[in-house]
């Protein structure tokens, strides 16, 4: 018979982005939601409900869900026995040499063991090696409860997405994804029910899909470039009232914590035998030396002074995690150039504004199309490398 439980969700890395909007949301809904994590300082952030990164649309719901007790903090692990379900939302990376980092992941879940009961529903909820949900049974027991609903949002716009993607849901057993299936009927407007094995590569497949399209219109900006006719014009061109084209994405950085790493989550899984993925990689994270190579042509940079601007991984949000700029203000000041920094909305107190930038630089590069770009004025001696095309 089931229990009565205090909450109706506990989310595990509840206050990463994906845990955090994630449990905003069901909150918002009326559901019970406790938000676990080990990062103290974010508690103190979020328990003063204040967003402790850029989430569109949060801000408010954060204030209501905080205020009415529906959404709560808590740094003890002992605290998921409370909850009907238990997601999970931590991170999965892959190490230096692109392995993923699966028995860390499952570390964590033994540290849980204890705390979760045959009577509760575990929901994995971050990307995850295949196999893994099989592997956090084996280490819960076999009567648990275990489903994988896989997050598919773009990073910012979670409280708009959650309530208008289909969701997939698959479970172990039927149980699991019966209550799986019931609890994001509360958010979803579609349930799509998949097997375990599907769900994960369908996540992994998307990620890897959407790497792939990016790599595609690097290597032909690149050629473009070598050939010295205009990519823009040319993709323009491509896209005009020719719907085949129409998701030709822009140039720019491919990056960020999710596209690269689920790539070789997918690799490594096929046995290291995904050669479009390897390629992929190869063109997106070989566009900032493309970038620097095309600058040597012309002149040297030795104390040349060049600003990148936009330091976060994406356009419009302060999430600076595995941004290319980094690497390609590390290649410049290889060659001696003297690096200047900025960015909208992540903050650093290295970083310059946007107008001291256009005042102080030769060369400036948009290394993320964040909006407010659109309207500067660059001075006409200033040299613009704008490869998303956003001027
Ligand atoms: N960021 C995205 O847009 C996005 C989209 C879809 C899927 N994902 C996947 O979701 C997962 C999480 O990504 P994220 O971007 O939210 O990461 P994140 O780093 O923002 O959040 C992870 C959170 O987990 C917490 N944490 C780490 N160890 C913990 C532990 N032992 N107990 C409790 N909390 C712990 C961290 O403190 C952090 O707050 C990853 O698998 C990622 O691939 C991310």
């Amino acid at each position: 018979m089931s229990k009565n439980y205090k909450y109706d969700i506990c989310i595990v890395g509840g206050f990463g982005h994906v845990g955090l909007p994630l449990g905003i949301v069901f909150a918002d809904k009326g559901l019970k939601v406790l938000l676990n994590d080990v990062d103290s300082k974010k508690a103190e952030v979020i328990n003063s409900a204040v967003l402790p990164f850029i989430e569109y649309g949060a801000d408010e719901i954060l204030k209501k869900v905080i205020a009415n007790k529906t959404l709560t903090t808590s740094l003890k692990k002992e605290d998921l026995k409370d909850s009907k379900v238990v997601m999970l939302a931590i991170g999965t990376p892959v190490d230096e040499y692109l392995n993923p980092k699966t028995r860390q992941f499952l570390e964590v879940i033994k540290g849980f063991k204890d705390f979760i009961s045959e009577d509760q529903l575990v929901v994995i909820r971050s990307t995850v090696f295949p196999n893994t949900a099989e592997q956090i049974k084996l280490i819960l027991g076999e009567n648990h409860k275990v489903a994988y609903c896989p997050e598919r949002i773009v990073q910012g716009y979670s409280v708009k997405e959650l309530n208008e993607l289909p969701q997939v849901v698959a479970g172990l057993s039927k149980e699991a994804e019966d209550e799986a299936t019931e609890l994001f009927s509360k958010l979803s407007p579609k349930i799509i029910k998949t097997s375990i094995g599907e769900a994960e590569l369908v996540k992994l497949f998307s990620n890897a899909w959407r790497y792939i399209q990016f790599a595609t219109t690097n290597q032909f900006y690149m050629i473009c470039e070598n050939y010295g006719v205009d990519y823009n014009k040319v993709r323009e061109a491509m896209v005009e009232g020719y719907g085949r084209n129409a998701n030709l994405p822009t140039a720019g950085f491919a990056a960020g914590p999710c596209l690269l790493k689920d790539t070789m989550q997918l690799s490594a899984f096929n046995g290291n035998n995904f050669m479009l993925g390897h390629s992929a990689m190869l063109i997106n994270e070989g566009l900032p030396n493309f970038i620097v190579d095309q600058l040597r042509k012309k002149y040297s940079l030795k104390n040349k002074k060049i600003g990148i601007l936009g330091m976060a991984f994406k356009a419009d949000i302060d999430d600076i995690r595995d941004s290319l700029s980094y690497k390609l203000g590390k290649i410049l000041r290889f060659y001696g150039a003297d690096i200047l920094y900025s960015d909208e909305f992540a903050c650093d107190p290295t970083f310059i504004s946007a107008e001291e930038m256009l005042k102080q630089a030769e060369v400036i590069i948009i290394g993320v199309p964040h909006t407010k770009y659109e309207s500067l004025k660059f001075p006409k001696e200033t040299e613009l490398i704008d490869l998303w095309n956003i001027i």
